[in-house]
Order: structure tokens, then C-alpha cells, then sequence
């Protein structure tokens, strides 16, 4: 139960900590250390003096460790995805998914570790280039900061843990404060493995004290941060020049067209709009969809959404289950309440029944009602009508953020039209826009970051380039 900071190699005691509840039962799970100054301080020396002996390692040897990983990750399957769904209250059906999804991610790290290559410079094109061999190597930039969200603690870790790894970098670990046992749980594995010493350290604690040190550290060269845009736009503020990648949130959008497939629309939508209670960056928040197709929509899915199974997260069948807090679930009623009061039209939802803020569908809401226009985190949709799509594509367009977009159309030009036109960083057509598997690059636009995931991609943002030339004359 109570808990130790990990760092060079060792579990370490520290003199303060918090107690940790299940967000669903409200029972007692952990004490988490809250790490002071000097203990984030700590981490980021072993990080430091560690950083040339992981830059040493060879590929194979990244990978191999990166293998083990995988390995004790399949053995710990069950246990991992319990702590998931005991901690952040995802339904264990997710979790497990949550743990393949991690299996697979680390197994991506360790496959791009063998992958990490540079290019040949064709010096002779220029005229003043003659007789040069050149080409660029990709160096880990040293040490990274790793600041993770509550919504996914293993695999949102993996993408930052996996390839700092797979890149020969080394880490220091912030995950959520609300889900740090998943944390833990990957100190221990990594414990197992052929890591050399202080090339992972994990620090729990608050933002303020942990987070603050990380970011302004000297010897951080880079941040890398899931989680809101305020908190975002704080790091880049004082992280001076190391590098940061940041993956903030969105407010989805879908465009359903004329003529498309209602059953797999329908039984897409569902799973975009509810998984996790909406927790999700590329959470479903906002359908746009023809005028002529909303009445029968908004009856079916309804019908959908009152057949989900609400309770508790730990049994298998449990498809929604508690947000994250209770102040959370108390900010999405407000959300609904002020839009309705706005003029929108409740379907089905709305209310906190159980411990559980019921799956919630909202229509006619106005564009600048906060369900519509801020990033909603909760299991929150709206539908609105549209007259085209082109009016589609400008109401996703209308938003501070830029994540991923969705459109089922059965026209190809319709399809096309809207992947040059939607401003987000990846476009689904015929998909939701939660969908994600992961290696594919991910990431977004304006207010949702900057940067992608996706292990070859964050491996480009984990490195720099260096050129070397070789003169032959
Ligand atoms: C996120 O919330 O950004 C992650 C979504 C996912 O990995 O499916």
C-alpha cells in the first residue's frame, strides 16, 4: 500500500504522502510519496550521470530491453489492467485493451530502435560541394521529463517511456496523480530488465513541486506532456530552450453524410462518444450530420446508449463507469445544466446516477456553449443538424483545437474535399475520430499541441540531428 519513489535503481522512502481513493468506490488504495525538491532533484542526477551509458547502449541493446519489457508485460497482463481500472476506474474490458495496447507499443519502441538511421547528403550538388561524403546520425537528446495524464497510465506512459529507450535517452517519470499504481507497476518491470542504473526514475507528487523542477531544470532536455492546454501552455513558458512536445486536447468532430451505413455509424459512435466516460483527447464530442438524418439518428442512438452497462469498473461486463473525480462528474452536470439553459435539448443522460455521470447525448446546442466549444473530458456528445457539409467541415473547423477529425461519406470528392479542408492533424474517413492505433503518427493542431506520437515519430522529436562530412580532396 504505501508506496516508494524510485530513482537510480532504488525504492526510496520520502517524508511526506497522500493518500490515494478509487475514483468509483472511494476506498482507500495507496499512500503515494509526494517527492520534494531535492528528491526530483535526485532523479534527474541519476538521469544525468546515466545518460552516456544509455547513449552507448547499441540498438540491439535497446531493443532487447525493450523486449524484456514486453515479456513481463505479458505476464503481468491481468494485474496491470486491474491497477488501471482500480485507480483511473476504465471498465476492465478497456484496460485489458489498454494493456494489449501497451504490449504492442513498447514492441513498436523496440522494433525503431533497430530503425534509427540517418541519410546520405548529395554534397556535390551544390557547387561549392564537391568531393564530400556526408550524412546525418540521430543522437538521444539526454534527459527527458515525462509528465503523463490519468486517462491512459500505461500506454500514454509507453509512448513517452518506449521511446526515450528505443532512442537511448533517460528518464524521469511525473505520471498523473491520480494514477500513479500503473506507475509503480512499470518501475517494477523495468526494475527487471537490463536498464542500466538511473536510466529510469519515477517521482510522484504535485504538479507544483515535481512538475515546476522538471521544467525548469537545466539539465532536462526535454519535456514531454499529455494533458490540458493551460497546463501546456505553462511548461512551454518556462521550459526556456529545451525542447517540448505537447499532446493536449481536443473537441472532436464527425460529419455524417447522406447515405452512408446507420448500423456501423451508429455502433462506431457509441464507442467514440462513451469509452473511458469520454476521458479520451480524441473523445467523439461533436456530430454534425444531414438535416434529413437526424430524427432517425438521434432515436437509435439513444436506444444504443440506454443499453450500455454502467457500474463498476472491476466487473468484466461494465462498460461505463465513474469519471475520474467527483468534482469532475459535478463539472459535466454543470456543463449540461448551462447548456441547456443555453437553449439545447437533453436526449438522454445529463446526471450523475450510482456514483456514475450517465453516457449523455445533447442536441441543438448553441456552437459557444462550453459542451460545443472547450474540451468536454466527460461522456458528453452533441449532435447537431447541418444543411451540407461543407457546413460540416466549418462548425470542426470553428474551435481553438486540432486533433482528429472523422467523416462517413460514401462520396469520394465529399471525402477528399474534407481531408484538405478539415484543420486537424490526422483526418478519418468513414472512422470516428477516436480511433488510434500505435504507431501511426499522432497529433495536433493549434490549441491540441504540438509534436506527434507514434514511436518513429517521437523517436524524430526524442533526437537531434548530426551531420557529418567527410572531405576527400
Ligand atoms: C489520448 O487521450 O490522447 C490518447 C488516445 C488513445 O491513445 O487512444
Amino acid at each position: 500500500m504505501k508506496k516508494k519513489l524510485y530513482i537510480d535503481k532504488q525504492w526510496v522512502e520520502t517524508t511526506d504522502y497522500v493518500e490515494l481513493f478509487s475514483p468509483y468506490s472511494n476506498e482507500k488504495i495507496g499512500d503515494i510519496p509526494k517527492a520534494s525538491k531535492e528528491d526530483v532533484e535526485k532523479a534527474i542526477d541519476a538521469a544525468t550521470n546515466a545518460s552516456e551509458e544509455m547513449a552507448n547502449l547499441t540498438a540491439y541493446q535497446r531493443a532487447e530491453i525493450l523486449e524484456q519489457l514486453v515479456a513481463l508485460f505479458i505476464e503481468h497482463r491481468e494485474r496491470a489492467a486491474k491497477l488501471i481500472s482500480l485507480e483511473s476506474a476504465k471498465p476492465l474490458k478497456y484496460a485489458l485493451g489498454e494493456i494489449d495496447r501497451t504490449i504492442e507499443t513498447y514492441k513498436f519502441a523496440a522494433e525503431e530502435a533497430k530503425r534509427l538511421t540517418g541519410e546520405m547528403v548529395p554534397m556535390d550538388a551544390a557547387k561549392g560541394g564537391s568531393n564530400r561524403l556526408a550524412y546525418t546520425l540521430r543522437e538521444p537528446v539526454g534527459v527527458v521529463a515525462a509528465i503523463t495524464p490519468f486517462n491512459f497510465p500505461q500506454n500514454l506512459v509507453a509512448h513517452k517511456i518506449g521511446p526515450a529507450i528505443a532512442s537511448g535517452n533517460t528518464v524521469v517519470l511525473k505520471p498523473a496523480s491520480q494514477t500513479p499504481l500503473s506507475a509503480f507497476l512499470l518501475a517494477e518491470l523495468l526494475d527487471q530488465t537490463d536498464l542500466p542504473k538511473g536510466a529510469f526514475n519515477l517521482v510522484t507528487g504535485s504538479g507544483k513541486t515535481v512538475g515546476d523542477v522538471l521544467v525548469e531544470s537545466e539539465k532536462v532536455k526535454m519535456i514531454t506532456f499529455t494533458g490540458s492546454p493551460a497546463v501546456g501552455k505553462g511548461i512551454r513558458d518556462k521550459a526556456g530552450l529545451k525542447k517540448v512536445a505537447l499532446e493536449l486536447g481536443s473537441n472532436s468532430g464527425l460529419i455524417i453524410d447522406e447515405g452512408v451505413d446507420m448500423d456501423t455509424v451508429i455502433e462506431k459512435v457509441v464507442i467514440g462518444s462513451f469509452s473511458n466516460q469520454g476521458q479520451v483527447c480524441i473523445s467523439l464530442q461533436r456530430i454534425y450530420i444531414m438535416e434529413s438524418l437526424i430524427e432517425e439518428f438521434l432515436t437509435r442512438f439513444k436506444e444504443a446508449t440506454a443499453k450500455l452497462e454502467v457500474g463498476d469498473p472491476l466487473d468484466p461486463s461494465t462498460e461505463i463507469s465513474a469519471m475520474i473525480s467527483k468534482e469532475e462528474q459535478q463539472r459535466a452536470e454543470t456543463w449540461v445544466q448551462e447548456a441547456v439553459a443555453e437553449g439545447a435539448k437533453l436526449v438522454i443522460g445529463g446526471k450523475v446516477e450510482d456514483e456514475v455521470f450517465q453516457p449523455t447525448i445533447l442536441t441543438q446546442v448553441a456552437a459557444d456553449s462550453k459542451v460545443s466549444c472547450q474540451e468536454v473530458f466527460a461522456p458528453i456528445v452533441i449532435v447537431n443538424s447541418i444543411q451540407s457539409v461543407e457546413q460540416g467541415i466549418s462548425e470542426i473547423n470553428n474551435s481553438d483545437y486540432g486533433l482528429q477529425a472523422g467523416i462517413f461519406t460514401n462520396d469520394i470528392k465529399t471525402a477528399f474535399n474534407a481531408s484538405k479542408k478539415l484543420q486537424v492533424g490526422g483526418v478519418l474517413i468513414n472512422d470516428i475520430p477516436t480511433f488510434r492505433v500505435d504507431q501511426m503518427p499522432y497529433g495536433g493542431v493549434k490549441e491540441s499541441g504540438n509534436g506527434k506520437e507514434g514511436l518513429k515519430y517521437t523517436i524524430e522529436e526524442m533526437t537531434e540531428m548530426k551531420l557529418v562530412i567527410w572531405n576527400q580532396s
